[in-house]
């Protein structure tokens, strides 16, 4: 089998918000990239043997006293180096050009004019010689190190993009990586291809034969568990380790009673009847629903889930004998993120990961397929693996389920109420063509009564209000401008189907100030 991790680049980040999505592209071109933090050591640099390098944008200046440089050994290995906005500028000063502090900050669409055709503008310009960037930045390079030519402008910007071709340095002041550079995804392409002379073995169908090889590898002949939550990543795990492991694999879906309507049964329907999985159903409905009686916070409500979650995850887990490994879907921005939370920026650490806080006498070895894939590509996995597309596409659900979406006390009425409610939302949006338009759209069960009137009398019934979003990452986002016919539609379905509910709203905020859940 081929090393389908041998043509690699490294990303070498300066802090942009940017740079992971310099790490998808590259492997959306089909080659094995891994993002490090910039100041890694010139050994580790050497050691991960790349094809090329790139150099990610930053917030620095680099005037500022100790703004972070590139190791320079990354100059001297002799492979190509792309620097990105922040990245062309230091790789410019540190090889002897100079850089011009912004008076303007250059922000938005921009045009460039191609003026000198190098192997990284291939196939880039228009008609007109030129193409549309995105720039994000304040200081510009004022003059190339010695060997560089120039290779695209805009009126306020000299040095667009340059390169030194004998050397293999490139250079853009744009931002290659974000989808407003028309044609981005080509000049990344001609980079990792063209310039690096990498291969495009990165691929889902390499991806899972590879894995299974390790997977076959790392576990021999023993046992495996997974927790099963019915999420796209567990699930991706489940479908991969069932096909290296077969019966080998053990999965423990725990049903906390907070779940979406039916999801239980078509979780052990889908892994357990379709796909042959082993999956034991911890049904723990009323365990957690007594945990939570009486309890109105929803910090105190996540702690509860959590713990219970643990504990009857654990005791599932102690009636089977000889297991070795615990099976997790830890993907790599979790990987960079919790890195760089403890290190106050990305920088991928082979730690041991948390094992989310199991008790000491169960001391699993610990098995993460997905630990080096971006989501796009554990989804692309999970289709290649049959898992159907509607649990891949489906918008996120948060651990604590409807425990936060019930507001203040949770209790049984309030979770059958509000998951009919969520499953007439749901249905209304797939039907429409919304669900796919919206990231996430959920009801939230209200728990104050409002009058309505239902013939000659008055009835007083709970409150729905319906959720929903447009964000890319979940850190901003804007409430979804659903048509009126819509949730018109939505709405009267929802109270005339629930007796118990006499009034539905619609949640106009947008995050921020408001956040995407209601607790
Ligand atoms: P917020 O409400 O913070 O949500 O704007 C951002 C994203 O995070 C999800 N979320 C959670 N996910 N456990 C989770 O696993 C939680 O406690 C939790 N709270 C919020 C939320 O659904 C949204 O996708």
């Amino acid at each position: 089998m081929t090393n389908i991790t041998a043509d690699r680049i490294l990303i070498l980040d300066f802090g942009s918000q940017y740079s992971q999505l310099i790490a998808r592209r590259v492997r959306e071109a089909g080659v094995y990239s891994e993002m490090y933090a910039y100041d890694i050591s010139e050994e580790d640099i050497r050691n991960f043997n790349p094809k090329g390098i790139i150099l990610s944008g930053g917030p620095e200046s680099v005037h500022i006293e100790g703004s972070p440089r590139a190791p320079q050994v990354v100059f001297e290995l002799g492979v190509p180096v792309l620097g990105i906005c922040y990245g062309f500028q230091t790789m410019s000063e540190q090889l002897g050009g100079k850089v011009e502090a912004g008076v303007v900050h250059e922000f938005g669409y921009a045009k460039i004019d191609i003026t000198h055709q190098d192997k990284l503008l291939h196939g880039i310009a228009d008609e007109n010689n030129q193409s549309q960037v995105w720039m994000s930045h304040g200081d510009k390079v004022a003059r190339l190190p010695e060997g560089f030519v120039s290779t695209s402008s805009t009126p306020s910007c000299p040095f667009a993009s340059a390169s030194d071709e004998n050397r293999k340095l490139y250079g853009v002041q744009f931002h290659p990586e974000v989808t407003h550079t028309a044609k981005g995804v080509e000049l990344i392409a001609n980079f990792v291809h063209k310039i690096c002379g990498c291969g495009s073995e990165w691929n889902s169908d390499n991806i899972i034969e590879m894995r299974i090889a390790q997977l076959k590898q790392q576990i021999g002949d023993n046992k495996v568990l997974l927790g099963l939550s019915g999420g796209v990543d567990s699930s991706v795990v489940a479908a991969l380790l069932h096909r290296a492991i077969g019966d080998q694999l053990t999965c423990v879906f725990v049903d906390n009673g907070l779940l979406r309507l039916n999801e239980g049964d078509q979780v052990m329907q889908m892994f357990g009847e379709n796909m042959g999985i082993r999956v034991i159903r911890a049904d723990a409905e009323e365990r957690f629903l007594g945990a939570l009686a009486g309890v109105t916070d929803p910090e105190a409500k996540r702690k509860i889930i959590g713990r219970e979650f643990i504990e009857v995850f654990s005791e599932e887990a102690r009636k089977l004998d000889g297991v070795k490994f615990l099976a997790q879907g830890t993907i790599y921005p979790d990987v960079i993120e919790s890195a760089a939370s403890k290190q106050g920026k990305a920088h991928v650490i082979k730690s041991h990961h948390n094992v989310g806080g199991l008790p000491d006498d169960l001391a699993f070895e610990l098995v993460e397929p997905l630990r080096d894939l971006f989501k796009d590509e554990v989804r692309k996995l999970g289709v290649a693996l049959g898992i159907p597309a509607h649990m891949i596409y489906r918008h996120p659900f948060p651990g604590p389920g409807l425990g936060v979406r019930i507001l203040g006390e949770v209790k049984k009425e309030y979770a059958d109420i509000l998951r009919v409610a969520d499953d007439i939302f749901m249905q209304e949006l797939r039907a429409s063509g919304w669900y796919d338009k919206t990231a996430q759209a959920f009801a939230v069960f209200q728990p104050v009564k409002s009058v309505g009137v239902v013939g000659d009398g008055r009835r007083y019934a709970w409150v729905i209000a319906l959720r929903a979003v447009e964000t890319v990452d979940f850190m901003t986002a804007r409430f979804a401008h659903l048509p009126y016919e819509l949730v018109d539609k939505i709405s009267t379905r929802i109270m005339n189907e629930i007796r118990d509910v006499s009034r539905v709203v619609y949640d106009v905020s947008s995050k921020p100030p408001a956040t995407i859940e209601w607790e």
